[in-house]
């Protein structure tokens, strides 16, 4: 049995209820290590979604970011990142989602991303097309780097190489294009180059559950995604992502591979 778009997003929105609950309130934060947090929102928020799996789907394989991998015994996994923009979300900033993804052997299918501030439901389904709540959205058509607004996340171990490369990154987008934002959180940063708000996103060391939904919300709008090296095969590890329009992808290669 396969899930629905709609029930995705049906399971997203309770999701996002949890965490527009838990918003603003006293956080019990722990650390995973020295900056990256996690909540009790962010438990709950996983609890509740992968116990939905578990009950619906009992042979479906998860992977989730705080209780890792449930193997199940077929080719359908999930992937969930049950709070993303964690770091925002303990400091009371108000941009930070639900991500959702499904997919079976190894084919992205379905895609939903709740943001329960703004209620945006960024959604997408394999060969259908993606939306923002019901309207269909498609990456821009903006071919300038100049002309582009472009975002970002960083490690969270800044003492990694990764985290200079990042750096490095940061400067070069911030000289060669309009501008580089950091908004804090990856499935976001995604769906907004998916909406059109977003020109480029560029990443170095995220995980399959931040981006998996986005990638395929990405990639239904019309963009294009690949890894750093211009591979295609974006959630094997080590993970990078670069999604642009088809315009602006190989401009974007070309900064980030830059010597
Ligand atoms: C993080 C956010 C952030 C990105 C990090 C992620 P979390 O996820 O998506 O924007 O830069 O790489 O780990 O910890 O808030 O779920
Ligand atoms: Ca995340
Ligand atoms: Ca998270």
């Amino acid at each position: 049995m396969s899930p629905t778009l709609d029930e995705m997003k049906t399971i997203a929105r309770e999701a996002g209820e949890i965490l527009r609950a838990g918003y603003g309130q006293v956080h019990q934060v722990e650390m995973k290590s020295l900056i990256d947090p996690v909540t009790e929102t962010d438990k709950r928020s996983e609890e509740f979604i992968v116990s939905y799996i578990k009950k619906h789907y009992p042979d479906h394989s998860i992977v989730a970011e705080e209780s890792g991998v449930h193997q199940g015994s077929n080719g359908s996994c999930w992937y969930i990142d049950p709070l993303d923009g964690t770091v925002n979300f303990s400091h009371g900033v108000p941009i930070f989602c639900v991500s959702i993804a499904y997919a079976e052997d190894g084919v992205m299918k379905l895609g939903a991303v709740y943001d329960p501030m703004l209620d945006e439901m960024f959604s997408a389904e394999k060969g259908k097309g993606a939306w923002l709540n019901d309207r269909r959205i498609q990456v821009t058509e903006i071919s300038d780097l100049i002309r582009s607004l472009t975002v970002t996340g960083f490690p969270y171990d800044q003492k990694s190489a990764e985290m200079q490369q990042a750096l490095d990154l940061y400067r070069r987008f911030s000289l060669q294009a309009q501008a580089c934002r950091r908004f804090g959180s990856a499935a976001l940063d995604c769906c907004y180059v998916a909406a059109g708000r977003m020109d480029i996103y560029f990443e170095i060391t995220v995980n399959s559950y931040d981006i998996a939904a986005g990638i395929l919300l990405v990639e239904e709008a019309g963009g294009i995604t690949s890894k750093y090296d211009g591979s295609t095969d974006c959630l094997s590890k080590p993970i990078s992502i670069v999604a642009a329009n088809k315009h602006l992808h190989p401009q974007a290669l070309r900064v980030i591979q830059q010597g």
